[in-house]
C-alpha cells in the first residue's frame, strides 16, 4: 500500500497548497509550501524550510502538551511537504455564517487558545479560518508557521487581539463574540489551575493576559494602533 494517497486540492494560497487525501488509509492532509517567485531561490528555500521546520516543531511539542493540533505524521523539508491528521471539521468563519452551532462554541474555542498560551505559544495568525471546529463543537488550531514560542504579556494579547479585530470586523452582528472567547479562556485555568512550567520560565495567567488585552484595545482606540 502507497502511504499516501492524494484525492483532492482543498486550497491554494499564496503560502501553501492543500490537499486532502490518505495516509495508510486514514485521512489526511499534504501541506505544500509554495515557493515565492519573488525572493532568490536559495534565500527561499532558507525561508520556507524555517517557517516548515518550526510549524512542525511547535505543533509537536503542543500535541504532546495535549493541546488540541493536527497530529503530524510525516514531514519532508527537502520537498517542504508535511503530512497530518485531516481534522473532520469545518473552519469557525464557516460555522459562524451558517448560525448554527451551540452557547459553547466561542467558549471552546478561547479555551483552545488558552491551551496555547499555557504552553507559552502564541499562535501568531488566529484568523477565524485557521481555527477548525469538529462535531464535538471544539476547536482545533492549525497553521502554525507564525507560532513562537512566548513568555512576554504582550504577544499573548496580540494574539487574543488578532482573533477580536477579524470578529469584530467580519460578524459584527454575534454580540459579546468576544466576551464568550474571554470567559472559556479565562475556564481553563479554573479548570487546570496554574499553567505549567515552561522551557523558558512560568507563562502568565489568564487574567493578566486578559487585562493586557483590555489596555491594547485601548491603546489603539486612542493612537489607532
Ligand atoms: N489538518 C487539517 N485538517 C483539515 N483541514 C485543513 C487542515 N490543514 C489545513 N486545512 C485546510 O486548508 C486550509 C489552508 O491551510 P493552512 O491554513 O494551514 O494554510 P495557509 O498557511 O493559511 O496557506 P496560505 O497562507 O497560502 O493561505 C485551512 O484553512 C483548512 O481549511
Ligand atoms: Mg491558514
Amino acid at each position: 500500500m502507497e502511504a499516501w494517497i492524494g484525492a483532492q486540492r482543498l486550497h491554494l494560497g499564496a503560502e501553501a497548497e492543500v490537499i486532502s487525501g490518505s495516509w495508510f488509509g486514514r485521512p489526511a492532509i499534504l501541506k505544500k509550501r509554495k515557493p515565492r517567485g519573488w525572493r532568490h531561490p536559495d534565500l527561499d528555500k532558507h525561508l520556507t524550510s524555517k517557517r516548515m521546520t518550526n510549524e512542525i516543531k511547535l505543533t509537536i511539542w503542543l500535541a504532546e502538551m495535549g493541546a488540541p493540533v493536527p497530529a503530524i505524521w510525516d514531514v519532508d523539508i527537502e520537498e517542504g511537504t508535511i503530512i497530518m491528521e485531516q481534522i473532520d471539521g469545518k473552519p469557525l468563519i464557516e460555522v459562524l455564517q451558517s448560525k448554527q452551532y451551540d452557547d459553547k462554541l466561542l467558549h471552546n474555542v478561547g479555551k483552545a487558545i488558552r491551551f496555547f498560551h499555557r504552553n507559552a505559544i502564541c499562535h501568531g495568525d488566529l484568523s477565524t479560518n485557521n481555527i477548525l471546529i469538529n462535531s464535538d463543537g471544539n476547536a482545533i488550531l492549525i497553521d502554525l508557521g507564525l507560532a513562537t514560542r512566548e513568555y512576554e504579556l504582550e504577544g499573548f494579547g496580540i494574539d487574543l487581539h488578532v482573533l477580536h479585530e477579524i470578529l469584530r470586523a467580519s460578524h459584527p452582528n454575534i454580540e459579546n463574540a468576544m466576551d464568550e472567547v474571554l470567559a472559556g479562556y479565562v475556564e481553563l485555568d479554573e479548570e487546570m489551575g496554574q499553567a505549567p512550567e515552561a522551557p523558558g520560565g512560568q507563562p502568565p495567567s489568564a487574567k493578566d493576559v486578559v487585562k493586557r488585552l483590555e489596555q491594547i484595545m485601548r491603546r489603539v482606540r486612542y493612537h489607532g494602533g
